[in-house]
């Protein structure tokens, strides 16, 4: 009986020392990520001034999801961790210039943009700069001229933590918590891009689908649980077999070819594209490996 017990507290014992040795792993491997310095060039961008580029900024602000998430006067929006998380506290928060908003230079916001680095120099936490460093040098430039001109809201929100649970998530790559390590930081960008039905065009567009429909837009797993999987949308989908019409009818009017109902887990709703646009999204994920 009492090597039994002797066996059984070492067995006990070494576990706790083996959880304890990984978690302390587990914290440092995290922190040394959400700690990291980048030494980013930033671009020097002409930001414009004039009403026509500040609508164009407003449009490409509206297309590449800031209201989605920020709200619609930017002064904070979508809680994708409320305080008292397990995971930690993650909020999009206000990005105006009021109380609890942001003062950002021009070249704090293409730091940002271009590469998903904050005024501090470290990564932002899960904002998604990856799906918009690409923008063309006159898009970029067009919405900062947007987004400095932002009229200030007062709107003070918790701080973001991460928690226990959250830095095993970010361990085991299920939370991908750091745009920053999602960018080429040496990328060269395009000086304007064209409106056109193309597919080069699409695929330009298509990067603010990745948030959900992943990076390959080969679909994931419900995002919330209850919600149906997002679906895969690239040819090896049923975006491949459909016409250019009914994909149209389908992102109008949420209704398939097979005659069934998307949920409201697809924001068909309030995705802002013309026609136009949609085509162009098709002509890329219809033919997109
Ligand atoms: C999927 C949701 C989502 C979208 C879309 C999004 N953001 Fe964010 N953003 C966030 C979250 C979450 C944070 C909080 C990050 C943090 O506190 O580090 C954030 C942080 C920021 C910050 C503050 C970064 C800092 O740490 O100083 C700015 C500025 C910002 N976003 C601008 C934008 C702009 C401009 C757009 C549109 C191009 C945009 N965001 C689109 C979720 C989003
Ligand atoms: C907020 C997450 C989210 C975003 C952003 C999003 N989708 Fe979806 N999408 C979904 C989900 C979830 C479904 C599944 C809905 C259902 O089955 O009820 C879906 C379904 C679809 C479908 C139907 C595919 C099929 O085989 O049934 C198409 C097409 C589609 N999305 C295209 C797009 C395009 C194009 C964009 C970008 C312009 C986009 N989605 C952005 C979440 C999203």
């Amino acid at each position: 009986m009492k090597r039994f017990l002797k066996w059984t507290g070492i067995i006990i014992g070494s576990i706790i020392v083996i959880a304890v040795v990984f978690y302390v792993i587990v914290y440092f491997s995290t922190q040394s990520r959400i700690d990291r310095m980048y030494n980013v060039d930033v671009q020097t961008l002409v930001v414009p001034g004039d009403s026509a580029s500040y609508a164009r900024g407003k449009y490409v602000a509206e297309r590449r999801g800031c209201m989605g998430c920020h709200g619609e006067n930017l002064g904070g929006g979508e809680v994708f961790l409320p305080p008292g998380s397990p995971v930690g506290t993650l909020i999009a928060r206000n990005i105006t210039s009021g109380k609890g908003g942001i003062q950002y230079s021009e070249r704090d916001w293409i730091r940002l943009l271009r590469h998903g680095v904050n005024k501090k120099g470290k990564s932002a936490w899960f904002m998604p700069s990856q799906e918009v460093c690409h923008l063309s040098n006159q898009e970029m430039a067009a919405l900062v001229c947007f987004l400095k001109q932002l009229p200030p809201v007062d709107s003070i929100m918790p701080e973001k933590e991460i928690k226990p649970l959250g830095r095993l998530l970010i361990f085991f790559d299920k939370f991908p918590l750091f745009p920053a390590e999602l960018i080429d930081h040496h990328a060269d960008y395009q000086d304007s891009i064209a409106p056109q039905v193309t597919p080069a065009y699409g695929a330009y567009l298509a990067t603010s689908c990745q948030g959900c429909h992943s990076r390959t837009y080969k679909g994931n797993p419900p995002l919330v649980p209850g919600q149906p999987p997002v679906p895969d949308i690239s040819s090896s989908g049923n975006v491949g077999q459909w016409s250019e019409a009914a994909f149209l009818t389908a992102l109008r009017t949420g209704k398939k070819p097979d005659g069934t109902q998307m949920s409201d887990a697809m924001p068909w709703k309030y995705l802002p594209y013309t026609d136009d646009e949609y085509k162009a999204l098709y002509a890329f994920l219809h033919q997109a490996q």
